[in-house]
């Protein structure tokens, strides 16, 4: 039986990569979407931190996208490993840490990458004070995730009480509050549309990824085998499920 708490990314490594390796559609979406925030302008290439960086998959996108150099940080060292094991780009380090506390020198990148991983910075405050600490005069901190009333993922009206998982991310006003707080102004906040699964799809993740993602965790066996039940009914086979994430957008002020 699982209870329900927190994803123990010491653990997770392998699932985790797997669930992510199935979203390759999702990068085109983002490569659009960050584009108009970065500039290329400067000689030197564009130094990168993803922070919450998990199995690689967006250090690798940015190394792609821009040819950057790349620092990705993450406190489970077992996440960085299966990174690691699915194959890095010239470009990319990869380098044991959290956000309260950055094994980055000051003013080192030109843009800071969060992806699903706000939520689990501790103490936001501190985490803020370092991404400004480490970021460019003209830097970007770019935000990717869900928060408890921004951003909408549909599947979880699969499950009778989805509010319980929101619970565990912050509001978007205390997110920005917190980061205007430390050093960054609001430039851009929308939702980006993912690209739609089919419920099917959308049932064999949610397996996969039972113990390796914050909403899911939250809900407990019970909660689970019940969503499942109706995501797997023959009917909602081929229903499209969309998930938007918010993507936030910050200078350095
Ligand atoms: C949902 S995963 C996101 C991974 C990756 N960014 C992605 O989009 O696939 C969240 C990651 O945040 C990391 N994390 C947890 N606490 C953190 C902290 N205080 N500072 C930085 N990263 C943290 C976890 O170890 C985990 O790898």
């Amino acid at each position: 039986m699982t209870l329900p708490g927190p994803v123990d990314y010491q653990q997770v490594a392998r699932p985790y990569g797997d669930g992510r390796a199935l979203a390759a559609g999702v990068l085109a979406i983002w490569r659009t979407a960050v584009a108009p925030h970065v500039s290329s302008e400067r000689g030197n290439r564009l130094g990168v931190l993803d922070l919450g960086a998990g199995t690689g998959v967006f250090a690798r996108a940015w190394a792609e996208w821009y040819g950057a150099d790349v620092v990705a940080v993450d406190p489970a060292l077992p996440m960085l490993a299966e990174a690691s094991r699915r194959g890095l780009l010239a470009g990319v380090r990869l380098v044991g840490g959290r956000a309260e506390r950055l094994p980055v020198r000051d003013a080192a990148v030109d843009v800071a990458w969060v992806s699903t991983a706000l939520h689990h910075i501790g103490d936001l405050d501190a985490g803020a004070a370092e991404l400004r600490r480490v970021l460019r005069p003209d830097g970007r901190l770019l935000v990717r995730g869900l928060f408890s009333d921004f951003g909408t993922v549909e599947w979880l009206a699969f499950f009778s009480n989805p509010g319980k998982a929101l619970e565990r991310y912050p509001s978007i006003q205390v997110a920005i509050d917190s980061l205007s707080r430390n050093g960054f102004a609001l430039v851009a906040l929308e939702e980006v549309a993912e690209p739609s699964r089919s419920t099917a799809d959308v049932a064999a993740w949610l397996r996969r990824m039972r113990s390796a993602d914050t909403l899911l965790t939250s809900f407990t066996d019970q909660e689970f085998s019940a969503a499942l039940a109706v995501a797997e009914r023959p009917e909602n086979r081929e229903r499209p499920v969309a998930v938007r994430l918010a993507f936030v957008v910050l200078s350095v002020v």
